[in-house]
């Protein structure tokens, strides 16, 4: 007996984003710790991010985004079967959120659970509802990154209060008759955890800065050839290249290490910061706006944070 599955591939088809409406520079950053615009920048990358306002929660942001990336797909909220939520800031451990932000936006009863990767999360999830489609599993799949970041950092220490910033991005993801999401390449080390971690629920986020600078630029030039191996495709067949948007440093030294000088990279940290696992569909969605990406663009999106956990995949831009 030969049991049915899905279709052989999967594709997104439309993606949505949300930019809380406070911007918050460097200067006003400075205000509160011993930094300055020039250090951030030249360090980082950074020149301004969103921060939530209050009483914005992560799934207010989480439903903007989702709404959003329904309307681009043209699909309505009873058409989605399963919602996936990434995120590693949810307002309160039960129940996860994305049952919630799945009620919110209207759809009706969908498998829905969270998924935890830290910054890697979106690629995480990307691939889990890429799988269940083509398993058979499920038919259209609503993917969100959200994170509120504001919540866990510190705001008096340097070393991360400088980085981060709150948003959501999303994506719908549908059957293809042509596989569009190829397969995830993902790992973790967990011996390395303490590089980024809340240690316990009453503390903020600590972070060895220089080791994760030095895991990202040593471990993750290799992942991305694993990636376009594994797809059976070049790196120079790459049009586009979206890596987390944690560090401008680390964003150019891949683009380096990878000689990737031809194609069109993400580099939203700028005017966003760092949103973990929200990062990769704001950096795709703005890259769709602003025409530095394209339909059809062959993307290759990365995603690495703490764990310190990796997932990347190759995709077709919706
Ligand atoms: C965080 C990071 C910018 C710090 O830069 P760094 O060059 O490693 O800085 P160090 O921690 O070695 O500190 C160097 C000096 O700068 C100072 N410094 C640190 N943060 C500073 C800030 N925001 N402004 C000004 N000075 C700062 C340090 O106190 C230290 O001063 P000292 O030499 O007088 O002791 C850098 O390590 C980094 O980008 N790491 C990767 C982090 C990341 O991407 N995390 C997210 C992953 S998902």
């Amino acid at each position: 007996m030969k049991l049915r599955t899905g279709p052989v591939g999967a594709r997104i088809i439309g993606l949505g984003d949300y930019r809380p409406h406070r911007i918050v520079t460097n200067d006003e950053i400075a205000q509160n710790v011993a930094t300055s615009d020039e250090w951030i920048r030249t360090r980082v990358g950074i020149a301004r991010r969103h921060f939530a306002g209050e009483g914005e929660s992560l799934i207010d942001m989480a439903v903007a985004a989702g709404g959003k990336a329904l309307a681009a797909s043209g699909l309505a909220p009873e058409d989605i079967d399963v919602v996936i939520v990434a995120t590693c800031t949810p307002p309160s451990p039960i129940p996860g959120v994305s049952p919630t932000v799945a009620d919110r936006l209207g759809v009706p009863s969908p498998g829905a659970f969270d998924v935890n990767a830290a910054c890697a999360g979106f690629c995480y999830a990307l691939s889990c509802a890429a799988d269940a489609i083509r398993s058979g599993s499920a038919q259209r799949v609503l993917v969100i990154g959200a994170e509120r970041l504001t919540d866990w950092v510190d705001p008096l220490d340097r070393g991360t209060c400088i980085l981060f910033g709150d948003g959501a991005g999303a994506a719908v993801v549908v059957g293809s008759d042509t596989p569009a999401i190829g397969p995830v390449v993902w790992g973790s080390d967990g011996s390395k955890r303490e590089a980024i971690m809340v240690p316990s629920r009453d503390t903020l986020m600590s972070m060895d800065g220089q080791s994760v600078f030095r895991w990202a630029t040593t471990k993750l030039a290799p992942v991305v050839r694993q990636i376009c191996e594994q797809s059976g495709v070049e790196l120079s067949d790459i049009d586009v290249f979206v890596p987390h948007q944690a560090n401008l440093r680390i964003i150019d030294s891949l683009v380096r290490a990878l000689g990737l000088h031809h194609v069109a990279v993400g580099r939203d940290i700028v005017d966003t910061g760092n949103t973990s696992s929200a990062s990769i569909p704001l950096a795709l969605s703005r890259m769709l706006e602003t025409g530095e990406a394209k339909s059809g663009d062959l993307t290759l999106a990365l995603g690495f944070g703490a764990g310190l956990t990796f997932a990347g995949q190759l995709l077709i831009c919706p």
